[in-house]
């Protein structure tokens, strides 16, 4: 089976072409990096005009770079929900529109179950059931249970920023540029994480909060230049050299990273019958955070998967891949003339 998949919830525009969910035949992203880079941000409705000039040569190169026309394709999926209104409207309204010209189901897939089933993608070993998945990207970080294909339960979420959010925000203090994920692993990278001591937060349970670790690296670094912590973050970054700065990145890195696998050993002890870890979504590039699950867990004798460093961030070939397993479970397609955006609605 052969899907034609659209991903456009936040500032990527993307579109692949997936074979039984897990063979890339095509997988073309268009990103706004260099747009919002100037910005430090996302701005919505730029966002979703530039989703609009992209969206159809990206489809387009899509179906050409997989050798194929539209009568070699089965059927359309495209991210509904979660995601940027603009932003997932341009997505939603181009694969109605295509699905109702060229008369294929249309399949509405949640945008945190494509993360995790980048896991699933190439002709490498996949994760076996049961398994958590910690879902970490720029709007969501949650602890997600799976007996098998399709079936998910939140079991932890953050009560506040998402993991990848504080990763933006941290990078803003030290001055370096969006997206701050990427920016701080590069800057960690001469940078000694023992110099600054960072708090983990006391939150029962397995649910998260990262703002209080923004607001304390707020204050470690007016503390270390010696302002009062009155000054605003913008001016912070000029009194910092590079060597502070890569110091705080290091430490952070390092903190965020203990702090999401010390909730994921939590979720393992209450759900001892898991068999695979699962990193997804845009953290899940983070090679200090996926290199110390592969040493925590493995010796446990799990398998710890994160996807292809080119899966991690938004794409549309984990859109294929999840639509190929929501199929194979029955999943019904939805009505094209029907199909609604839906800004926030939870994986279920
Ligand atoms: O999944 P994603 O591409 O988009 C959303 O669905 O939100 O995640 C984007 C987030 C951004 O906050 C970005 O800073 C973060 O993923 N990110 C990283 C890395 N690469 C991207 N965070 C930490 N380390 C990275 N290497
Ligand atoms: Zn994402």
């Amino acid at each position: 089976m052969k899907i034609l998949a659209i991903e456009s919830s936040c500032d990527e525009t993307a579109a692949a072409v997936i074979e039984n969910g897990t063979i890339i035949l095509s997988n073309v992203v268009v990103s706004q990096v260099d747009i919002f880079a100037v910005y430090g941000g996302v701005i919505p409705e730029v966002a979703a005009r530039s989703h609009l000039e992209a969206i159809l040569p990206v489809i387009h190169k899509a179906l050409d770079d997989a050798r194929l026309t539209v009568d070699d394709v089965d059927c359309v999926a495209v991210t509904h929900t979660p995601g940027l209104l603009g932003s997932l409207l341009i997505g939603t309204l181009t694969a109605r529109m295509l699905a109702i010209l060229w008369k294929k189901p249309l399949y509405a897939v949640h945008h945190l179950k494509s993360h995790i089933y980048a896991n699933w993608l190439g002709d490498g070993e996949v994760p076996q059931f049961p398994l958590l998945a910690l879902v970490v990207s720029g709007g969501h970080t949650q602890i997600i249970y799976m007996r098998d294909h399709n079936q998910f339960e939140i079991i932890g979420s953050t009560r506040d920023d998402a993991v990848g959010e504080c990763f933006d925000k941290v990078a803003k203090i030290l001055g370096l540029p969006y997206p701050g994920g990427p920016a701080i692993s590069k800057k960690a990278l001469q940078g000694d994480a023992k110099k600054c001591k960072l708090p983990h937060p006391k939150i029962d349970g397995l649910d998260f909060s990262f703002s209080g670790l923004k607001t304390a690296v707020l204050r470690a670094v007016q503390q270390e230049c010696g302002l009062p912590i009155t000054t605003p973050s913008y001016e912070l970054a000029g009194h910092l050299s590079e060597q502070q700065k890569a110091d705080f990145a290091a430490a952070f890195q390092e903190t965020v990273s203990d702090i999401l696998l010390e909730k994921l050993e939590m979720a393992l002890a209450e759900y001892p019958e898991v068999r695979s870890i699962v990193l997804a979504g845009g953290v899940s590039a983070n090679q200090v955070l996926s290199r110390k699950a592969l040493e925590r867990f493995r010796s446990e004798g799990l398998k710890v998967y994160f996807p292809d460093l080119q899966f991690a961030g938004d794409n549309a070939a984990m859109v294929g891949a999840a639509a190929y397993f929501e199929i194979l479970k029955g999943v019904e397609p939805t009505d094209p003339y029907k199909l609604n955006i839906a800004p926030r609605t939870p994986i279920q």
